[in-house]
C-alpha cells in the first residue's frame, strides 16, 4: 500500500484542534507528536497525560499506531483522547507517512 504524505497532511486537519506536529510544536488539549515513531507512550514532558496512556506499555510504531487510530478506545481503554477514530486504511497510512516524516525537535 503506497503512502501518500500529502494526504496525510490533510488528513491531519481532524487531529490539530488537539494535536500540533512540525517545528515549534507545542502540546495543546493532547501532546505534540513529533518524534512519534519510537516514542513512548505518555512521556511528553508537561504534558498531563491519563493513567490510561501512561501505563499502556506502548512505543509507538506504524503497526500499534494504526491499531490505536482506528478506535483509540479500544486498544487504550479509558484514555482521556476522545475521537471516534479514522477507519479507512488508505486514510490511516498516508496519516502515518506524514506523521512519522516528523523527528523529535
Ligand atoms: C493522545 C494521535 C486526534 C486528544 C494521542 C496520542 C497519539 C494521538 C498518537 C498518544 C500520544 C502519546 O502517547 O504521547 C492523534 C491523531 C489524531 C488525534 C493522529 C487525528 C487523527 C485527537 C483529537 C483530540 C485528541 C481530535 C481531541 C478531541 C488527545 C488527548 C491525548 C491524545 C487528550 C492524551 C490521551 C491520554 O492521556 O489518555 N493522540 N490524535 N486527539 N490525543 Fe490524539
Amino acid at each position: 500500500l503506497a503512502q501518500d504524505a500529502a494526504a496525510g497532511k490533510s488528513s491531519f486537519n481532524k487531529c490539530l484542534a488537539c494535536h500540533a506536529i512540525g517545528e515549534d510544536a507545542k502540546n495543546k488539549v493532547g501532546p505534540e507528536l513529533n518524534g512519534l515513531d519510537g516514542r513512548k507512550a505518555g512521556t511528553v514532558p508537561d504534558y498531563n497525560y491519563s493513567e490510561a496512556n501512561k501505563n499502556s506499555g506502548i512505543t509507538w510504531n506504524e503497526a500499534n499506531f494504526k491499531e490505536y487510530i482506528k478506535d483509540p478506545k479500544a486498544k487504550v481503554p479509558g484514555t482521556k483522547m476522545f475521537f471516534a477514530g479514522i477507519k479507512n486504511e488508505k486514510e490511516v497510512n498516508d496519516l502515518w507517512a506524514f506523521i512519522s516524516g516528523y523527528d523529535k525537535d
